[in-house]
């Protein structure tokens, strides 16, 4: 059992106090980090006690371990999977050279921005998620929300370690400057735009801990490939942690949704007015909902034709999303991928180099594994027997990045005017109406066992405890 030395100030298992230099490196960042966390974590939650899950080990029995936590106590720390024997590099031009197990010199400015873009996600969405406690639905959602902040914080742990372990001086500098940057902030804002959105309201939150933790999921998917593998090692260990946020989000608008269909039977109406008078969320608002996190998250991926994705996947550092089940020679050269392009007022297909189009291979693993839960969605209006069905927008549709980027494509790809675009933009993006709507719902539910008025109680408490379970001590 790989276990983690809680005794340490940094809980770690990677021998931290056998290398003393890294040691006190990480020592002087952890102070700032905490002020970071003071400053800019949870709003006005340093006391509570919340029943959060520690990480006491990385295998799967060790992970999860359940307690009344004051969250700036949390143990956050570094911890890796266990290293595979002789694990073999496999895909790019090094494919069958022994893994690294250092930073090859040639490679070392891409790899650190690699891990500095991974990185900086991470603390944004804390920023981006910082007011919401304030407004929770319920004690269940409100620990639950803070369960993925400090997972998180660790996330931005795990990066800050490679950049001090392999990095040196400049692994130093980024490390603070992933402190320094902020969410939104208009002289120092963080790196990818999606980061630099608001996160203002709890469906907001649910969209984008299912889209846009899901992009987190593939780009980790893709960084556990890499031939670095200290990399590889704590890409993984982030994978565990994961997985809950986007069952989160998942269980969250599935919650939503339930309490939206429960009302339209009650009522026997699908008349919006009518629903909003009764305080829950009509589904044409959830459908707009998703067609902005939707594409805002698919600009993630980054252009549909990229030489840096190229040259990263060649040079070993960044594989596919599940590059070892793939059946194909993983090296790609002289293979083709399909990209979407706009002609006129066309969408055509265009046939590329596959190594120029990997950031389109991943943006279409992400496309297919996030309509999967939409799917989810829409049995529970089955189930209440109402016609609908929610769906995730074309690819096309409101693009910021790439070939597509500024095209103006209806959400069911169809390319449309100018004026047609802001004649009918209220009916696919959120209009200034809805948010203010959704925003009017959110009050503060912190009695145990109630929810709001939107949502339904989830089918099960966290860890096993009652849906009525003490969560959060307020104190
Ligand atoms: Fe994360
Ligand atoms: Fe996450």
């Amino acid at each position: 059992m790989s276990s983690i030395d809680y005794s340490e100030k940094i809980p770690n298992n990677v021998n931290l106090s056998e290398d003393r230099t890294l040691q006190r490196a990480l020592e002087h960042w952890q102070p700032n980090y905490l002020q970071w966390w003071n400053d800019m974590g949870p709003d006005g939650s340093q006391n509570f006690d919340v029943y959060l899950r520690t990480a006491i080990s990385v295998d799967p029995q060790g992970w999860a371990q359940f307690g009344h936590v004051k969250m700036p106590d949390y143990r956050w720390g570094i911890f890796l999977n266990p290293g595979e024997q002789d694990r073999k590099i496999h895909f790019g031009d090094h494919k069958g050279e022994a893994a690294w197990q250092d930073v090859p010199g040639e490679y070392r400015a891409n790899l650190r921005r690699i891990i500095v873009t991974q990185g900086d996600t991470e603390p944004a969405s804390v920023e981006q998620q910082r007011h919401l406690g304030l407004t929770c639905p319920s004690q269940y959602d409100l620990r639950n929300l803070f369960q993925v902040n400090v997972e998180e914080g660790r996330h931005l742990w795990a990066m800050v370690y490679l950049l001090h372990r392999y990095f040196g001086r400049d692994g130093r500098e980024e490390a603070e400057a992933l402190l320094e940057r902020n969410s939104g902030n208009a002289d120092n804002p963080r790196i990818l735009q999606a980061f630099n959105e608001k996160t203002p309201d709890w469906l907001s939150f649910f969209m984008f801990t299912y889209f846009t933790d899901r992009d987190g999921k593939f780009q980790l998917c893709a960084l556990a490939e890499s031939s670095f593998d200290p990399l590889a090692r704590t890409t993984k260990f982030m994978l565990t942690e994961e997985a809950h946020h986007m069952f989160v989000g998942e269980s969250g608008i599935s919650r939503v949704i339930q309490r939206t269909v429960n009302a339209m039977n009650e009522l026997k109406t699908d008349d919006v007015a009518k629903l909003r008078a009764a305080g829950v969320i009509d589904l044409p608002t959830i459908q707009r909902y998703i067609n902005f996190h939707y594409s805002v998250t698919i600009d993630l991926f980054g252009a549909d034709e990229s030489s840096n994705a190229a040259t990263f996947y060649s040079t070993g550092l960044k594989g596919r999303y599940e590059e070892g089940k793939r059946q194909d020679d993983h090296l790609l050269k002289g293979q083709t991928y399909k990209v979407l392009n706009i002609e006129g007022d066309k969408l055509v297909e265009k046939e590329v180099p596959m190594l120029n189009a990997l950031n389109e291979v991943l943006r279409d693993d992400y496309i297919t594994d996030s309509r999967a839960g939409v799917e989810r969605w829409n049995r529970v209006i089955e189930k209440a027997g109402i016609p609908v069905k929610l769906t995730v927008p074309h690819k096309a549709f409101h693009r910021n990045i790439g070939a597509l980027s500024g095209a103006k494509v209806s959400p069911e790809g169809r390319v449309v005017s100018e004026q047609e675009w802001s004649q009918r933009v209220n009916e696919w993006l959120p209009s200034d109406e809805d948010r203010a709507y959704v925003g009017s719902l959110m009050g503060r539910v912190v009695e145990p066992g109630k929810f709001a008025n939107w949502i339904a109680p989830p089918v099960m408490g966290v860890n096993r405890q009652p849906v009525d379970f003490e969560y959060v001590r307020f104190n």
